[in-house]
């Protein structure tokens, strides 16, 4: 009865990581229509960690400048649950 629902449960964060992992891999907005590629952000073409702030500086300018572009978009922004 408890190994069961220990089994249960390993599928099902098992589940919660593989589509987690799926999201996060999505390109949306200027990114996607701009054709970023994973390896501009993350250097690596295989990324399994989160990109470093460095690489969007170097097409962004600096952090204050990210920071007015993020600003126009908190209006619009959707939060992903
Ligand atoms: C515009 C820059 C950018 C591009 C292009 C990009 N990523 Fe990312 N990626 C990020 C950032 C920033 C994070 C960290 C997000 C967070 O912490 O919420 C991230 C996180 C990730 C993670 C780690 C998720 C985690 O939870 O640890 C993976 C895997 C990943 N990206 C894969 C990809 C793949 C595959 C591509 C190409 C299809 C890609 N990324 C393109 C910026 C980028
Ligand atoms: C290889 C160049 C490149 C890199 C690296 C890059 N960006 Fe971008 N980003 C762009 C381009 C091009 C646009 C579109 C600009 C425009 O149309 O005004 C853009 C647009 C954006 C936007 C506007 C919103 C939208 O609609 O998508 C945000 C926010 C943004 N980038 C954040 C980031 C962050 C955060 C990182 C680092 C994780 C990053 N960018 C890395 C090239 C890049």
């Amino acid at each position: 009865m408890k190994l069961k629902a220990i089994i249960i449960l390993t599928v099902l964060a098992f589940i919660a990581v593989v589509v987690s992992g799926a999201v996060a891999q999505e390109l949306k907005g200027k990114h996607k229509e701009n054709s970023i590629a994973c390896v501009d952000c993350h250097k690596t073409e295989t990324p399994d960690s989160p990109a470093d702030v460095e690489a969007c500086v170097e097409c962004h300018g600096t952090q204050e400048d990210m920071a007015k572009v993020t600003e126009k978009l908190l209006s619009t922004l959707t939060i992903r649950t």
